[in-house]
């Protein structure tokens, strides 16, 4: 079978302000998981992300830090970047929309999507009345706006969200139109807007609601081709269909942003909807990759426009109609795209503080968890591994630190650091730092061996659908496991006696096989840790050629000479942790 290819996103997130731990959870950490994973098994993938800098939610944090759009989008950028690299997170190419090597490129080929729909009649020009702030002397677009939410709720109420924007309400997740907005109020100088005439370019959503229904129920049945998407995902999506998809204006009066291409004095100072120009933005940094690589930026279309490569969007949930969607019916308008093979979608995550009580991530209330923070004190690994096992991927899940050092303690590092230790020193200790000759294989040996190869199955089969906190069950079973075969053999006794010498030898090879298996299941999630482990077995090259998925039960040969025992986690001890924390 020859491999597929992946073109697998993440969703830009906005250069207006540091990552926090919910951003990660959302979308990031499963992306790279699953990249990890798909190059692991040998697959052709390309990793893109890149911040999304246009629109309104820059200006409005220019505004408040006293900076120019250009300025602000470029710190926060580059603040993404340090963010991501670490946490391990590691993309083929992370651009920006308006970041100076990106913005020209990606100017470009949004200006041509845009005409291509405008030739082929998509776009309804109208003129209507919107939200105008009379005092800061503009349009109050998107979130330059907040109101109370109109939208009704399944039970006939009404949602009433206070805080909601003038794009979408972060409660129920509908899109807004402005002008329904309760009480609406300009985020600039707090006034009342005024209602005044302009005009703009609608997208007629209408025109695809059949196939994006057809394509959205074939994503029901899984297969081994198509692993079933998750079902809110469908069931909101769908929802949405079935009520009707309005006309949405996907030009915006904004200076800041992808200047409207149109030779119309209408288009004046007008600039494309961030909603339109960021999703293409995957397309423009993957040209900028195959630029850069290929020395051909329009290879990208190998990527969105062959059905040989799949398309997977990792995104949080308040950007689920954008991708299912809004997005996919601009690759129908446009004509040449494929649509996306798998729209992943996280909910958010809550912080809870010790002593304190469960709360939403807020930035005004300083309840977030900000990464440049945490990995200050932090490795990595221990992050990755907790917002993997409490993935918040059919609920809203919290983020707790006391949970994320006991699960650190005794599991991480118990089952796993532990086991890794145990067996290299003994390896040391007893066998010359070597791999031990095997002496005869009973049945418990047997069995673990055989675990390995199951446990990897079991792993794949849940990395497979998506399934990235059952798939890391699935991998620490075999960590337990081996826990517990050391400790029914217990080599550190049988080598003290010459008659049971060749079983301790036997367990310790054991062990270090299964340390190999461990090590393959784990790097995907923990790549630092999985690269340590193949360092520790001299296993040639960096991930993921070292450890590749199909030699996960790959036996290392009796006699292999092993390298240093290096620790791979840390236990923390929580007193300390957040005594620190007091100072
Ligand atoms: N910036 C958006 C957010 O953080 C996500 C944009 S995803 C893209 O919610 F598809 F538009 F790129
Ligand atoms: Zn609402």
């Amino acid at each position: 079978m020859t491999n597929k290819r992946y073109l697998i996103t993440a969703g830009l997130p906005y250069s207006n302000g540091r990552l926090h731990v919910g951003h990660i959870a959302g979308a990031y950490l499963p992306a790279d998981t699953w990249v990890r994973y798909r190059r692991a098994c040998g697959d052709d993938v390309r990793f893109v992300c890149g911040s999304d800098d246009n629109g309104v939610t820059a200006l409005i944090a220019a505004r408040k830090e006293g900076k120019t759009p250009e300025e602000l989008t470029a710190y926060y950028n580059a603040s993404q970047a340090r963010d991501f690299a670490g946490l391990g997170i590691e993309f083929d190419v992370y651009g920006g929309t308006h970041q100076p090597d990106f913005v020209e490129q990606h100017n470009r080929i949004c200006q041509e999507f845009f005409l291509t729909i405008h030739e082929k009649g998509y776009f309804t020009k109208k003129t209507s009345t919107q939200l105008y702030d009379a005092e800061a002397n503009q349009f109050l677009p998107d979130r330059f706006v907040k109101g109370t939410c109109y939208h009704k709720k399944e039970d006939g109420s009404v949602c009433g969200y206070a805080e909601a924007y003038g794009d979408q309400c972060e409660a129920c997740g509908n899109a807004i139109d402005p002008m329904e907005l309760i009480d609406p109020e300009s985020t600039i100088t707090g006034t009342k807007p005024e209602p005044r005439e302009t005009t703009h370019w609608h997208l007629r959503l209408d025109e695809f609601e059949d196939r994006l229904r057809e394509w959205l129920e074939s994503k029901r049945q899984a297969s081994d081709e198509n692993p079933a998407w998750r079902e809110m995902v469908l069931n909101f999506s769908l929802g949405q269909i079935k009520s009707g998809l309005p006309e949405r204006a996907m030009t915006r009066d904004l200076e800041w942003g992808v200047p409207v291409p149109l030779d119309d004095p209408d288009a004046k100072g007008k600039a494309l909807y961030v909603w339109f120009d960021a999703p293409i933005g995957y397309v423009s940094f993957t040209a900028n990759l195959c630029a850069r690589t290929e020395g051909d930026a329009t290879n990208y279309a190998r990527w969105f426009k062959d059905p040989d490569c799949r398309i997977v969007h990792f995104v949080g949930e308040d950007n689920t109609i954008f991708h299912t969607l809004t997005w996919p019916a601009m690759m129908l308008a446009e004509g040449s795209y494929q649509l996306p093979w798998q729209v992943i979608v996280n909910h958010f995550l809550n912080i809870k503080f010790p002593g304190k009580d469960e709360t939403k991530v807020s930035k005004s209330r300083g309840t977030a968890v900000w990464i440049e923070d945490f990995l200050q004190t932090f490795d990595a690994d221990p992050l990755r591994y907790y917002l993997t096992a409490i993935a918040p991927e059919s609920a809203r899940t919290a983020f707790d630190f006391d949970d994320l050092i006991n699960r650190n303690n005794s599991e991480l590092l118990a089952a796993f650091g532990n086991f890794v230790n145990r067996t290299m020193s003994q390896a040391h200790r007893h066998f010359e730092g070597k791999v031990p000759g095997v002496g005869e294989r009973g049945d418990v040996d047997l069995a673990q061996l055989a675990e390995i190869q199951a446990a990897a199955d079991r792993t794949a089969a849940q990395l497979e659908a998506f399934h990235f906190k059952a798939a890391l069950g699935e991998a620490m079973g075999l960590a337990r496991s081996a826990n517990k075969y050391m400790d029914d053999k217990k080599p550190w006794k049988t080598v003290k006696n010459e008659a049971t010498r060749a079983d301790a030898a036997t367990t310790i090879n054991v062990a270090l096989q299964t340390v190999r298996g461990l090590a393959t299941l784990l790097a995907p999630f923990l790549p630092a840790s999985g690269a340590k482990c193949a360092q520790m077995l001299v296993l040639e090259g960096d991930l993921p050629e070292a450890l590749p998925w199909s030699e996960a039960a790959k036996e290392l040969p009796a006699g292999t000479t092993l390298g240093d025992a290096v620790m791979l986690i840390k236990k923390l001890d929580r007193d300390k942790l957040f005594a620190e924390e007091a100072d």
